[in-house]
C-alpha cells in the first residue's frame, strides 16, 4: 500500500471507533458484529460487495461509506485522505 503507515492506522482504527461495528484481528476489543468482520478483507475481491478491491478504493470507501453505497449503517467520519492511507495499510496486512 503505498503512501500509507500499518502502524499508524492500527493506532487509528482502535481510536475511531471502527471495532465498535467490526471484528477486527489485531485489535484490542474489535468485536463488532454491526458490518463485516474485517478477517482476510486484504484477499476479499470487492469492498462492501461493489467496490473492486484495490487500495485507491479502499481509501475513497473509508472515507466516504455513504457515497458508494448510500443509506448503508457505515457513518461518514471526517477521515482525512492520509488518515485512510494509513487505515488502508493496516486493512491489507489481514489477509
Ligand atoms: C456504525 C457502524 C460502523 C462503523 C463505526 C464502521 N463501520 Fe465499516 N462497515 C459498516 C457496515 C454496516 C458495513 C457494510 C456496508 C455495506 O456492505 O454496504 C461496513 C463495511 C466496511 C468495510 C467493507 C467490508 C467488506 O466486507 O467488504 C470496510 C473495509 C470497513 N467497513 C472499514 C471500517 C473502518 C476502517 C472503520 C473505522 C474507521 C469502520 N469501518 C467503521 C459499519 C461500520
Amino acid at each position: 500500500m503505498p503512501g500509507g503507515d500499518p502502524q499508524r492506522g492500527q493506532a487509528l482504527i482502535s481510536r475511531m471507533g471502527c471495532a465498535g461495528c467490526h471484528t477486527i484481528p489485531g485489535i484490542a476489543g474489535a468485536d463488532g458484529n454491526v458490518g463485516p468482520p474485517l478477517t482476510r478483507i486484504g484477499d476479499r475481491i470487492f469492498i462492501a460487495g461493489v467496490l473492486r478491491n484495490t487500495p485507491e478504493n479502499m481509501v475513497h470507501w473509508v472515507q466516504h461509506p455513504q457515497s458508494v453505497v448510500p443509506g448503508n449503517a457505515m457513518p461518514e467520519m471526517g477521515i482525512t485522505e492520509a488518515q485512510a492511507r494509513d487505515i488502508a495499510s493496516y486493512l491489507y496486512t489481514l489477509r
